[in-house]
């Protein structure tokens, strides 16, 4: 949990900087104050007209929202539309098919570049092949591709027939990947052969075939994509190329139009337990806040801007501001495969300059670390096309804030820090472009349309100046509709810390202007990188191999990650005897390196420990509850705080003692 008396934390609230918005942007901005008064007005007015003004409805909808069933919403709950037809068709008979949808840029430097007309072609030929394959509307398909266009068209072929669509980051490993497959019970896997990262193929359909090889799954067909031509194992009758299937499919598909609160997908993320839940969005709500925060939040204009979010399709960012939003809005974007540093570490301004980017949407950590390669490099480019940039993730601290804007952004561009997570579906806090005078480092106020608060423990609101935790206290469109087959934990992890009121996990503060400062996590929730991790997650995954009898994690900070894992282990007995007997650091270091890479097994490489402190006990409670708030001490290098509730206070002292023996392992 984050202290909110740290040191840090205070200088974080006393921000004198304010960045107005320039005369010339606020002039165009599709934003204007008055959306506030009208939200406020009205709330569900307010957002019945987003829903009529920015989507197409084969049934229009009558009912705004019934809350009667509470926590379960239903949005636009009569109406009826199809995902793929907002987001794709009614653009090409609007007569923008010839618009650019999609500039895709892979990693080695190849191209392709996708208009909506072309977007119509394949996305219908892959809802054919999707029922050749015997999906149906209400069937899971689980999607594990690399960054690229057959992502986006993936998706929205599964939303095209009334699929339910499960996308799993590309990064996750096998094990990941099975359980998910499990959980949704998915009869289809969209994977391909492999994708381009770090200047060399990396293969991804071992890990399904890996996944599916226990044969406990209702997985009937993997359509696999070619993108590298790696070798692949095969599986007759199980396995399909994309090329042959979709290649052979017909272009000629009638989008199905589904009730607004039919699923279209499910979203796994970390919560304070090891398993991970299954975040369910539906369509109409969903897709209306997505849009409407894509167009006022990020000033899209369809025709003229070439948007680029730098989020991967398997985070919530890629659904809602890589496919949904922009998509919905006839937006064209950017979609590129790989990293940033590939081939060299110019490469993202490369791209801006390249397709003219205009507004750029990415992470505080891919800031800090442009940051630390140094201003000379993004200067080397023309950015000049530059006029509004996004972050989000995690708080993004006021100096990367203000190097963004100046560096990138050369001193003109709004910057909106956007604060929102997997299951609000989109954006929720944020300031608008050409409305509100930015402040560094503060998401600043909900967005119109949207009630959010700060609470005390007794669930007080508190006034300016004061800090608890975040709550929404008003249902949102594209809120959760639930948890995948999980209604109970739905209940108690986000509606029972406060009665009625959605919990969303996070502290925060206001400042004394009344804006709000989100803190990080007050759960178990790890953020790495603007990627979430559980702590528990990661313990399960340490005290599954054979060495670890207990393991506790905690989220340190760090300048770059944000914050970054770091693993205390106690040994088997049996290893630690075998160990005992040549002990050295350098079995510490290799007990170590083969801890972080079973992680990576178990999890995948995005939650692997920065370091694994072997220790000989854990600091605990009487009733046996760990103190990772210790723990963090010892990880951030900081006096211990507290430790008067131990029930045995001198482990402290030993753990400490051990570290300075060098039991870090680090790579
Ligand atoms: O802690 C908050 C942090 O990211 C969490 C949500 O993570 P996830 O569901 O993976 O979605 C990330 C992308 C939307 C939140 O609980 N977070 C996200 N954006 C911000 C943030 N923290 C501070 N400021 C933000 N702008």
């Amino acid at each position: 949990m984050t202290d909110p008396s740290s040191p840090a934390l205070e200088n974080l609230l006393h921000e004198e900087r304010r960045f107005p918005p320039s005369p010339e942007f606020a002039a165009q901005a599709n934003a204007t104050a008055v959306m506030y008064d009208e939200a406020a007005a009205d709330r569900l007015e307010f957002w019945a007209t987003q829903a009529r003004e920015l989507l197409t409805w084969s049934t229009p909808f009558t009912e705004t929202l019934d809350w009667s069933n509470a926590p379960f919403a239903r949005w636009f709950g009569d109406g009826r539309l199809n995902a793929a037809y907002n987001a794709v068709d009614r653009h090409v008979e609007a007569g923008h098919g010839d618009r650019v949808a999609i500039h895709f840029e892979g990693e080695p430097g190849d191209t392709r570049t996708i208009t909506y007309a072309d977007l119509q072609r394949e996305v219908s030929k892959t809802a054919n092949a999707l029922g050749e394959l015997g999906v149906s509307t209400g069937d899971r398909v689980a999607i594990y591709l690399p960054m690229i266009p057959e992502a986006a068209i993936a998706m929205l072929a599964c939303a095209r027939i009334g699929a339910t669509h499960s996308v799993v980051f590309g990064g996750f490993s096998a094990e990941a990947l099975h359980s998910r497959i499990t959980d949704a019970e998915a009869t289809l896997v969209i994977t391909a052969d492999g994708g381009h990262r770090r200047g060399k193929p990396s293969a991804l359909k071992p890990a399904v075939d890996e996944a599916l090889s226990k044969g406990d799954t209702p997985v009937k067909h993997v359509l696999v994509v070619r993108r590298t031509g790696q070798d692949v194992e095969w599986t007759e009758g199980r396995d399909v190329w994309w090329h042959d299937v979709v290649g052979a499919a017909s272009e000629e598909h009638e989008p199905v139009a589904v009730e607004a609160e039919h699923p279209l997908f499910i979203l796994y993320t970390s919560g304070t337990t090891g398993k991970p839940k299954g975040i369910l969005h539906t369509t109409g709500g969903y897709l209306t806040q997505s849009a409407f925060t894509h167009k006022y939040v990020f000033d899209l204009k369809p025709e003229s801007d070439v948007y680029w979010c730098t989020a991967d399709v398997g985070w919530v960012t890629g659904h809602s501001y890589i496919v949904y939003g922009p998509l919905v809005n006839g937006a064209t974007q950017v979609m590129y495969e790989g990293t940033p540093d590939t081939p060299d570490k110019g490469r993202w301004w490369d791209i801006v300059q390249k397709y003219g980017v205009t507004i750029l949407y990415t992470a505080p950590t891919a800031i800090r670390t442009v940051m630390k390669w140094g201003e000379a490099i993004p200067n080397g480019y023309d950015l000049s096309s530059l006029r509004l940039l996004g972050s989000v993730g995690e708080p993004i601290n006021p100096e990367a804030w203000v190097w963004y804007r100046r560096v990138i952004g050369g001193d003109r561009t709004p910057v909106v820090d956007t604060w929102w997570q997997t299951e609000t579906g989109a954006i929720m806090i944020s300031p608008l472009p050409g409305v509100t005078a930015a402040k560094p480092g503060s998401a600043q106020t909900p967005l119109p349309g949207i009630s959010a608060s700060v609470w005390d423990d007794t669930g007080a609101p508190v006034g300016p100046g004061g800090g608890g935790y975040l709550v929404l206290d008003e249902p949102w469109p594209s809120m959760l509709r639930g948890i995948w087959g999980d209604d109970e934990r739905f209940k108690e992890t986000y509606w029972s810390r406060f009665p009625g009121v959605y919990f969303a996990g996070d502290g925060a503060k206001y400042d004394e202007d009344g804006d709000i400062w989100l803190l990080g996590r007050v759960d178990d929730v790890m953020n790495v990188s603007g990627h979430r991790l559980s702590t528990t997650e990661i313990e399960s995954a340490l005290v599954s191999h054979p060495y670890v009898a207990e393991a506790a994690v905690v989220g340190a900070s760090d300048d770059t990650t944000g914050q970054a894992v770091v693993a205390f282990v106690i040994l088997r007995g049996d290893v630690i005897e075998a160990a005992d007997a040549t002990a050295s650091e350098e079995d510490n270091a290799a007990i170590a390196a083969e801890l972080r890479n079973h992680v990576a097994k178990e999890i995948g490489p995005i939650a692997k420990p920065r370091s694994i402190l072997v220790v000989n006990e854990l600091p605990k409670t009487r009733s046996g509850k760990i103190m990772r708030r210790l723990l963090r001490d010892v990880a951030e290098n900081r006096p211990v705080g507290d430790v008067t509730t131990l029930a045995d206070s001198s482990v402290m002292n030993l753990i400490q003692a051990g570290m300075s023996g060098g039991s870090t392992s680090e790579d």
